[in-house]
Order: structure tokens, then C-alpha cells, then sequence
């Protein structure tokens, strides 16, 4: 079992837009809390090969949607955002090949590894380069109005 502090927690100090950025930041902290608390009971590997996926599939539609939002309001460090997005999508085929690598061994160990790097790629993302979107939060929110939440929308 996960104790409580391998939980990611939502902070205050992590608010960009009090919109739909925060939703989505929300809902991927609570995919990577349910990885997290699986993770050292996976059953077998395409247990955590589907969570995978899933946090994969999400964080890369947000991305996408803060980079058309920040395209829309004429974000200054939009390009330098944009790599810092390709960086993360790089951690996350990281995770995906850590998962894929160790099928069948022991994924307490991994999980760790993995908690590890959800933390750092999430929070650090959002202090260092989210954070900077925070002034234009008014805008942010004139253009993203009636956008579905990230955790309405189905992959599946
Ligand atoms: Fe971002």
C-alpha cells in the first residue's frame, strides 16, 4: 500500500487560470494518485500498461490544449513551452518503457520509479512553467469558456 505522502497533493500555490488548466492538472494528479496507490498492487503488467496509457493519452491532450489556448491569447514563451511539453512527453515514454520492460518482474520496485517521476513531471511543470500563464488568467479563461473538462472526454 502507498503511504499518504507518496500522494500527489493539490496546492494552492499550484492555481493557474481557476478554469479548465486547473481542471485538467487535477484530474492527471488524480491518475497519477490512482497509479500511485495501485502501484504496488498491480495484479500483472497490463494492469498498470492500461494506466499508463491512460495518464498518457490525457497529459498529451492537455497539452495540446494549452498550447492552443496559449496560441489564442499570444502567450510570449509559447514555443519555449511547447519543448517543455516534448520533454514531459519524453518522461512519459520513459514510464511507458519502464512498464513495458519490467512485465512480469516485480512492479513494487517500478512503481517507485515511476511515482517518483510523475511527481517531479508534474509539479515542477507546473511551478516552473504553468505558473507564468497565471497573469494571463482572464484571458485564459474568455477563450477556453464551455471547454470540456479533460475528465469528461472518453479515449476509450
Ligand atoms: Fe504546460
Amino acid at each position: 500500500m502507498a503511504s499518504q505522502q507518496n500522494y500527489i497533493q493539490w496546492n494552492d500555490s499550484l492555481t493557474i487560470d481557476e478554469g479548465v488548466i486547473d481542471d485538467d492538472h487535477r484530474y492527471l494528479i488524480d491518475l497519477s494518485n490512482q497509479f500511485i496507490r495501485f502501484g504496488n498492487k498491480f495484479e500483472n503488467a497490463a494492469q498498470a500498461k492500461e494506466l499508463t496509457n491512460l495518464l498518457k493519452d490525457y497529459a498529451l491532450a492537455h497539452f495540446r490544449r494549452e498550447e492552443d489556448l496559449q496560441a489564442q491569447i499570444g502567450f510570449p514563451d509559447h514555443e519555449e513551452h511547447k519543448k517543455a511539453h516534448a520533454e514531459l512527453e519524453e518522461n512519459l515514454s520513459k514510464i511507458k518503457g519502464i512498464i513495458d520492460e519490467n512485465a512480469g518482474v516485480d512492479l513494487q520496485d517500478v512503481s517507485q520509479q515511476v511515482s517518483l517521476l510523475l511527481r517531479r513531471w508534474l509539479l515542477t511543470h507546473i511551478l516552473k512553467h504553468d505558473i507564468e500563464m497565471r497573469q494571463y488568467a482572464p484571458q485564459i479563461r474568455a477563450v477556453s469558456a464551455g471547454t470540456v473538462p479533460l475528465k469528461e472526454v472518453a479515449f476509450l
